[in-house]
């Protein structure tokens, strides 16, 4: 799994050369930092990615549901940007949208209509518990703390487009009831595509978790960016770097490991925010309010949904552009049930265990 997680976040291949040639930085033409410099423009750094990222007071977050926001605009005619690759499907978002599409890679078709199903019930139990942790009232404990608890926000659902040759939706047992099975959307939309995914094949639609702002992409960048100036000139005006979400990794450090030989971009692509670098900026409460979202989310799904929240991501991304970031929980596709049994306890033991490092670990001198 290690394998192919470190190719979606560093397989980037940014040519750094190509989008900001040699001599063009303007951070260039200036003589290195002193020391002193060098530290305010890190504290500084670390300001902006505190202020664009973090709530002062995580609780004052905002917990409305986005659905007035969300509309289901399949008439925009403008082309797909190609945002993300999963093991399972490529991810295009439109410009003007609030919908990602995402195509299922060859072999994956069943495994995007099972996430479709998981995703749109996931989504629901979340809503549900949202509305009653916001109007809780008279439980004989204290109703102003239970509000106050936050939980992540799950990407709605909407379309599921299967190419023209499929079987009649009807016919389908895990796909839910918002399947199109259209010809014509194909023809209208396929073209929007880049050139080599045009061929109809199992499409679906949800909202859209959208990219940091511009600052704190810009901050990330001139905070943890190796290489020199033109270097981080390159990262931050390369297209691809404008869509970044940022995933969680409360259980692990960075330290001192590099990157792997291949690496030659600076990827803000699905940015991995370690421990040891949150915490340069991130205030302790707002780290715990993460960790303890991450925790209600699992609590839901093992006990709500009873599955097991297999290999779902954690990423902080926006509502809408310009908002504060949100944490986000998505990507269903090896999600599976799980009984009241020994069995599905170590299931779901293990689903949390083998994940990426979102989840905190205990501290090593507690043991395993
Ligand atoms: N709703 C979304 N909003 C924004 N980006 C997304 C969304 N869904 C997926 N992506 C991006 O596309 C990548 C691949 O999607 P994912 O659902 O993880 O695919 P897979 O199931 O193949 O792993 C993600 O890691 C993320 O960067
Ligand atoms: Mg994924």
């Amino acid at each position: 799994m290690n394998k192919r997680r470190n190719a979606m976040i560093f397989g980037l291949d940014i040519d750094t050369e190509a989008s900001c040639p040699k001599g063009s930085s303007p951070e260039q033409a200036r003589d290195p930092p002193t020391a002193k410099e060098s530290n305010d423009i890190k504290r500084s750094n670390y300001n902006a990615l505190g202020r664009e990222l973090f709530h002062d007071n995580p609780s004052d977050a905002p917990t409305y549901v986005p659905q007035s926001y969300f509309r289901n605009d399949t008439s925009s005619t403008s082309k797909f940007k190609h945002i993300g690759r999963g093991t399972c499907g490529v991810v295009f978002a439109q410009r003007g949208s609030a919908f990602v599409w995402k195509q299922a890679l060859p072999g994956y078709e069943n495994a995007l209509g099972w996430e479709q199903a998981v995703q749109w019930r996931t989504y629901h139990v979340f809503e549900h518990v949202r509305a009653q942790l916001a109007t809780t009232e008279d439980h004989g404990v204290n109703n102003e703390y239970i509000r106050s608890l936050t939980i992540p926000l799950i990407p709605a659902t909407s379309t599921f487009v299967l190419p023209k040759h499929s079987k009649s939706p009807e016919k389908s047992k895990t796909i839910p009831r918002l399947t199109w099975n259209t010809a014509a959307w194909w023809q209208s939309h396929g073209r929007l595509f880049t050139s080599e995914y045009q061929d109809p094949v199992p499409t679906r639609c949800s909202q859209r978790i959208f990219p940091v702002s511009s600052a704190a992409r810009k901050a990330l960048v001139d905070a943890f960016c190796p290489g020199d100036a033109t270097r981080r000139a390159s990262a931050k005006a390369h297209p691809a770097n404008s869509d970044c979400i940022i995933r969680i990794y409360l259980g692990r450090n960075k330290g001192s490991q590099r990157a792997n030989s291949n690496f030659r971009g600076f990827s803000l692509r699905n940015f991995p925010l370690f421990l040891d670098r949150a915490r340069k900026f991130a205030r302790e409460i707002q780290l715990q309010d993460l960790a303890a979202q991450m925790g209600r989310a699992l609590a839901i799904c093992h006990w709500a949904l009873q599955n097991d929240a297999n290999d779902v991501e954690f990423v902080l991304g926006c509502v809408k552009p310009g908002e504060v970031p949100r944490l986000w929980m998505f990507d269903f596709d090896k999600v599976r049930g799980i009984e009241w049994s020994e069995g599905g306890m170590v299931q779901a033991v293990e689903s949390v265990v083998r994940n990426d490092s979102y989840f905190p670990r205990a501290p090593p001198e507690l043991g395993e």
